[in-house]
């Protein structure tokens, strides 16, 4: 058989890109992609067609030719990025990268989103590839936390300003909730709470407000905190903050 859908669907039968999106091979629409592009073989045999469903367990599935492993237990942790890490697995450089902070750790876990090499604090990591590419899609809105420290006494109007939005040179931006936590010798720190993912997008908003961040740490995503993490720590998330996001991610 080739080029077609599978002609057995057991008990146990999960949709095809279902299993290659858990398998983390990438995310649910890039899978579908792959399947209709014919990249994809399960028993031996081609599928294209986007409803098959597979038996994971007994599957023998290829991605251009390349054994996918039988389905494992995802993994969701979170971690505290010093800062001086590279938010990648690999850095090409030589750089300390994300996978340091993992030890022997057996399962393939990529990064959430990334932090500035410079920005400290919370990320999440997994091996769950549709749960990664929602939570970093822009149109599921997380909220994400941060704590600046930046040069100059904020003054209310600051806040007024970020709270309406202000214009960046990539369009509009705004805040959720912002608040000065204290200011002391020049320089303030502040509490403010964004659900956009652009580049450097914090940096960029408190420079344009005219007060240039000089150390940023990320303390939240949606439901999840650092609390004491230790910063170079990594623990699993709690079953009360997974369940949260899967909701507020739709899965
Ligand atoms: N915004 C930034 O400017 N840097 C980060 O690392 C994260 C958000």
């Amino acid at each position: 058989m080739t080029g077609g859908s599978l002609p057995t669907a057991g008990p146990q039968a999960v949709r095809l890109q279902k299993v290659l999106a858990q398998s983390g091979v990438a995310s649910r629409r890039k899978c579908e992609t792959l399947m209709a592009a014919g990249r994809v073989e399960v028993d031996g045999a081609v599928v294209t067609q986007l409803g098959s469903r597979v038996d994971p367990e007994t599957a023998v599935i290829r991605v251009d030719g390349k054994r996918l492993p039988v389905a494992q237990r995802h993994v969701y942790l979170v971690a505290n990025k010093p800062r001086g890490m590279v938010s990648t697995m690999a850095d090409e450089a030589g750089r300390p990268d994300l996978r340091e902070l993992l030890g022997d750790r057996p399962e393939r876990l990529f990064h959430v989103g990334r932090l500035d090499t410079d920005t400290d604090g919370l990320v999440v990591l997994t091996n769950d590839g549709e749960f990664a590419h929602r939570l970093a899609h822009p149109s599921y809105e997380l909220q994400k936390t941060y704590v600046a420290q930046v040069a100059g006494v904020v003054k209310p109007r600051v806040r007024r300003s970020l709270l309406e939005g202000v214009v960046l040179e990539d369009g509009p931006v705004g805040v959720d909730a912002f608040r000065v936590v204290g200011s002391h010798g020049g320089r303030s720190m502040v509490e403010l709470v964004i659900h956009e993912g652009r580049n450097h997008i914090v940096r960029r908003l408190l420079a344009e407000v005219g007060h240039p961040v000089l150390r940023l740490s990320r303390t939240a995503i949606g439901p999840i905190g650092l609390g004491h993490l230790a910063s170079g720590s990594v623990r699993d998330l709690t079953a009360d903050e997974l369940g949260t996001l899967l909701d507020a991610v739709g899965l």
